[in-house]
């Protein structure tokens, strides 16, 4: 299921007009506004999507959007679950990964979108987030960094083993250096239940595959493989399940 409509939903958009809008748009934000997003220390990165308008960051994250069509379900094609789950989407930005997890997971799920910038959640919570089968899916997002407590969009923190899963895409790879992976690790594995996943993006930038592997094998998870969008993808995203 998930190899057939890996190709069609990545169709919908071609790599080559979202590659050149990103250039494009970055390029702009460097020499017009002197915003340079790409930083592995994270407060410099979020001070830096914070003055992105909302426009602007539909450009920059183009690439990021095609990408993950390709990667999120390359990675649950290993480890999809088939009973509804409780996912959280780390660094959401307006929900261009949260919107492939609406799609594969179990329709009754709930997910929950976590993102620093407040304007980037209004965005995902104006969108209307389909399932594949055309139904709507119970999402939520709330304004916070994950570098700390996990809390719903009440503000009541996430209970230790309430979730399922854990997806990260275009965060951990590019903007965390791996003393902050080590702290996100401690949170992530304090809310997932005992064989849940994470899928966590790595990359040179940030925290690398080889680094990320150690933070979290380091904190009781095993490695059940990865996935890229291509092969000339310089991204990997790392799925991991918490030991029993
Ligand atoms: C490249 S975007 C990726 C967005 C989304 N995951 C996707 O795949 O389209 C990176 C996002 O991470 C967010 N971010 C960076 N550090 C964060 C932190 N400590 N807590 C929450 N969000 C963060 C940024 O604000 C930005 O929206």
């Amino acid at each position: 299921m998930i190899r057939k409509i890996i190709p069609k939903k990545t169709l919908e958009q071609s790599i080559f007009a979202s590659f050149f809008r990103q250039v494009w748009t970055e390029g702009r934000l460097i020499f017009t506004r002197g915003i340079n997003f790409r930083s592995r220390d994270n407060q410099s990165a979020r001070e830096a999507y914070r003055k992105m308008q909302l426009r602007e960051f539909e450009g920059i994250n183009a690439r990021q959007r095609w990408a993950n069509w390709r990667t999120i379900p390359r990675n649950l094609e290993r480890c999809l679950p088939k009973e509804a789950v409780f996912a959280v989407d780390l660094c959401c930005g307006t929900g261009h990964s949260t919107e492939v997890l609406v799609y594969y997971l179990p329709v009754e799920s709930k997910i929950l979108g976590l993102e620093f910038n407040p304007d980037f959640v209004e965005s995902a919570r104006k969108k209307t987030f389909k399932h594949r089968t055309g139904k709507s899916v119970q999402v939520s997002f709330r304004a916070q960094s994950v570098l700390e407590t996990f809390r719903d969009s009440s503000g009541s923190e996430l209970a230790d083993a309430s979730v399922d899963l854990v997806n990260s895409c275009g965060a951990v790879g590019s903007h965390f250096d791996p003393s902050m992976t080590a702290v996100l690790v401690q949170e992530v594995s304090r809310v997932l239940k005992s064989g849940g996943l994470a899928l966590i993006d790595s990359g040179l930038p940030g925290t690398n595959k080889k680094q990320l592997v150690e933070i979290f094998e380091g904190h009781g998870f095993e490695t059940l493989g990865s996935a890229k969008s291509s092969i000339l993808d310089l991204f990997t995203q790392v799925c991991f399940r918490k030991k029993s």
